[in-house]
């Protein structure tokens, strides 16, 4: 297979790790989730004190941050100052440092190349918010996955609960809905579809429906 770039983009909930984890083990290429990226910013700043919604005191955190990706038998692993995070990046508290480190522009721009490096060595799948608009405008397919809040929020509960934390479908609902609103309105890269993506909405679709529509995309445009 020639080498093939994959930028799935969409808000959050609507099961675009599952759905590339699928793909890029169907196609044997490399999946990187964006998302931990930011979450992991967000850890340091958690543990630095400091407050993610400032640029500024944010901004001096990060040559202190070294982030690294590595893919362990298919499995992405993030390095914090050589750490792997684990875990630790999944809970509610970091969605929401992530979200808000990610409003900010010196954050994105922090995080640009090591996204990029990703695409330039080899065949990817790519999952985040602005990976089709910003981050590789020149991908081969770009995919807009999506789903009703409702839907999205049902499922994120799903895995909260998997993992062992207490939460109640309202408080995943009304979460969702706020860092909706915030990555959408940003004004650094806000979630939105690029003008060449295809929109996927999966709110009727089961995953395996996901999975058939998507590389139905996929080799249409290849
Ligand atoms: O996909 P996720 O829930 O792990 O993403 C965490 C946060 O990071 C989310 O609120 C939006 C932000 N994000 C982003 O702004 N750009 C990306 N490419 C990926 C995630």
């Amino acid at each position: 297979m020639d080498k093939i770039v994959i930028a799935l983009d969409g808000p959050s909930g609507a099961g675009k790790s599952s759905l590339a984890k699928a793909i890029a083990a169907k196609l044997g290429i490399v999946y990187l989730d964006t998302g931990a990226l930011y979450r992991t910013v967000g850890l340091f700043v958690r543990r630095n004190d400091a407050d993610p919604k400032n640029e500024e005191a944010v901004s001096a955190l990060l040559p202190e941050l070294d982030i690294d990706v590595k893919i362990v038998d298919g499995a992405q692993q993030v390095y914090l100052n050589g750490e792997c995070v684990g875990d630790a990046i999944r809970t509610p508290e970091m969605s929401m440092y992530a979200s808000a480190v990610s409003a900010l522009p010196s954050v994105r721009a922090f995080l640009l190349d090591t996204q990029r490096a990703f695409a330039r060595r080899s065949s990817v799948i790519m999952d985040g918010r602005d990976i089709g608009t910003v981050v590789l405008p020149d991908a081969d397919v770009k995919i807009f996955l999506t789903a009703s809040d409702e839907v999205r929020a049902q499922r994120r509960l799903k895995e909260l609960l998997e993992k062992g934390q207490t939460v109640t479908f309202e408080e995943v609902l009304s979460d969702m809905r706020a860092r909706d609103l915030a990555d959408s309105t940003r004004a650094a890269a806000p979630l939105k579809i690029a003008d060449d993506a295809k929109l996927l909405d999966n709110s009727e679709l089961d995953f395996d429906g996901t999975v058939a529509a998507a590389l139905d995309i996929i080799s249409a445009a290849k």
